[in-house]
C-alpha cells in the first residue's frame, strides 16, 4: 500500500520534470501534474483562452513570421499595468475606484498630450477610454478595437467629402493613415 502511494508521487514528480522541459503550452499538463500531487492549486481559465498567446505566436512562426516583433502588434500593454502599479491609478477608498474621475486620469501621465490647435471632440473631454483600454489590449496601442473600426464606431454619419472617402476605403486606407486621432493644426486633424 505505501509503496505503492510512493511510486505513484515518484511518477507524478518524473513526469512533472518532464513537463517542466518541455515547451509552449506544458503549462496545462504541468497543473495537471502540481493537481495530482498537491491538492489546493488554483484552477486555470479554459486551455483556449490560455493558450492564446501561444497558439499565436505558433502560427506567426508557421507563416515564417517572426513571433517576437509580431506579438506586439498583436497584443499591447500598458507600462504601468505590466509593472503593477495599480496604485497609480486605483484607489478602492474613493467612489469610482480610481484616484481621480475617469476623464482627468489618463492626463496624469499623459500630460501636455494634446499638441495641436485643434482638437478631436473626445479628446478634447477626457475620453481617452472611448478608443483605449486601460491596462492591455489584443490590438495595438491599447486599442478597443481594430484600427480599421476605431473610428466607425462613432462616425456613422455621411462624409461631407464622400466620394473622395469612398474611394479610400475601398483602397483599405486606414482612416487615421490620413487624421490623427487626437488633434492637429488643421481643421480635420490632417497634418
Ligand atoms: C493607467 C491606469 C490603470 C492602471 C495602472 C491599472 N488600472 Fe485597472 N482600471 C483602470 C480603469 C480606468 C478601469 C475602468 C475601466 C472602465 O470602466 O472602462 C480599470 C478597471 C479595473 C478593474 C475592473 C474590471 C475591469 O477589468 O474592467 C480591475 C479589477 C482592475 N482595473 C484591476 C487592476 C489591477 C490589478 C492593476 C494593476 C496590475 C490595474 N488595474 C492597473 C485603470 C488602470
Ligand atoms: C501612471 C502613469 C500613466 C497613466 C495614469 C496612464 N498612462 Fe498610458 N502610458 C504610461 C507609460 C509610462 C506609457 C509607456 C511610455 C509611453 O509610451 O509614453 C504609456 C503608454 C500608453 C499608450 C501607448 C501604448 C502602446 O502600446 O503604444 C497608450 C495608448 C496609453 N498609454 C493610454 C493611456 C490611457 C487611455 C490612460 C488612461 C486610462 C493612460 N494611458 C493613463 C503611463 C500612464
Ligand atoms: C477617437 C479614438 C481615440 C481617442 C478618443 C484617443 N485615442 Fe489615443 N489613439 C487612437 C488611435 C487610433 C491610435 C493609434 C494611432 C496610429 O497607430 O496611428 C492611438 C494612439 C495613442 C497613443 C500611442 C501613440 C501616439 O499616437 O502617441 C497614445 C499614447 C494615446 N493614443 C493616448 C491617448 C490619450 C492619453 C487619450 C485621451 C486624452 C487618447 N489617446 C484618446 C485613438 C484614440
Ligand atoms: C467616441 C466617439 C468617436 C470616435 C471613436 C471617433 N470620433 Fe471623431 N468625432 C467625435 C465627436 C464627438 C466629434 C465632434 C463632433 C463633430 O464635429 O462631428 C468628432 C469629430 C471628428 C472630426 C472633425 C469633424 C468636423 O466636422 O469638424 C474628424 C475629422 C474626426 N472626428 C475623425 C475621427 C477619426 C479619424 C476617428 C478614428 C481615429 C474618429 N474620429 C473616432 C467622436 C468620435
Ligand atoms: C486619404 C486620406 C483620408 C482618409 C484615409 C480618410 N480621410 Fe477623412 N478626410 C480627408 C480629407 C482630405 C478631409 C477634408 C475634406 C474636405 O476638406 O473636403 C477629410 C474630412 C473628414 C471629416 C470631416 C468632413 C467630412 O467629410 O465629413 C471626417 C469626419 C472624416 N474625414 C473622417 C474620416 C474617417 C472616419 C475615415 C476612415 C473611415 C477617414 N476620414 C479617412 C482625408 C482622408
Amino acid at each position: 500500500m505505501r509503496t505503492s502511494n510512493c511510486w505513484k508521487i515518484m511518477l507524478a514528480v518524473l513526469s512533472l520534470l518532464i513537463c517542466l522541459q518541455s515547451t509552449g503550452c506544458s503549462e496545462i499538463t504541468r497543473h495537471e501534474v502540481m493537481s495530482t500531487i498537491f491538492d489546493g492549486v488554483p484552477s486555470y481559465p479554459p486551455p483556449e483562452q490560455f493558450c492564446r498567446e501561444y497558439l499565436e505566436k505558433a502560427e506567426l512562426a508557421q507563416n515564417g513570421e517572426k513571433p517576437a516583433a509580431d506579438t506586439k502588434k498583436l497584443m499591447s500593454r500598458h507600462a504601468p499595468y505590466e509593472e503593477k502599479k495599480c496604485d497609480d491609478c486605483h484607489d478602492k477608498t474613493k467612489e469610482n475606484g480610481l484616484v481621480v474621475g475617469k476623464s482627468q486620469l489618463c492626463s496624469m501621465c499623459h500630460d501636455d498630450f494634446i499638441k495641436g490647435s485643434f482638437v478631436h471632440g473626445p479628446v478634447a473631454v477626457g475620453e481617452c477610454l472611448a478608443c483605449h483600454e486601460p491596462h492591455t489590449s489584443q490590438y495595438q496601442s491599447l486599442l478597443k478595437t481594430n484600427k480599421d473600426q476605431a473610428c466607425s464606431v462613432c462616425h456613422q454619419e455621411k462624409r461631407l467629402s464622400a466620394a473622395m472617402h469612398d474611394k479610400v476605403s475601398q483602397r483599405k486606407v486606414n482612416c487615421v493613415d490620413c487624421h490623427n486621432p487626437h488633434y492637429g493644426n488643421s481643421l480635420y486633424f490632417i497634418d
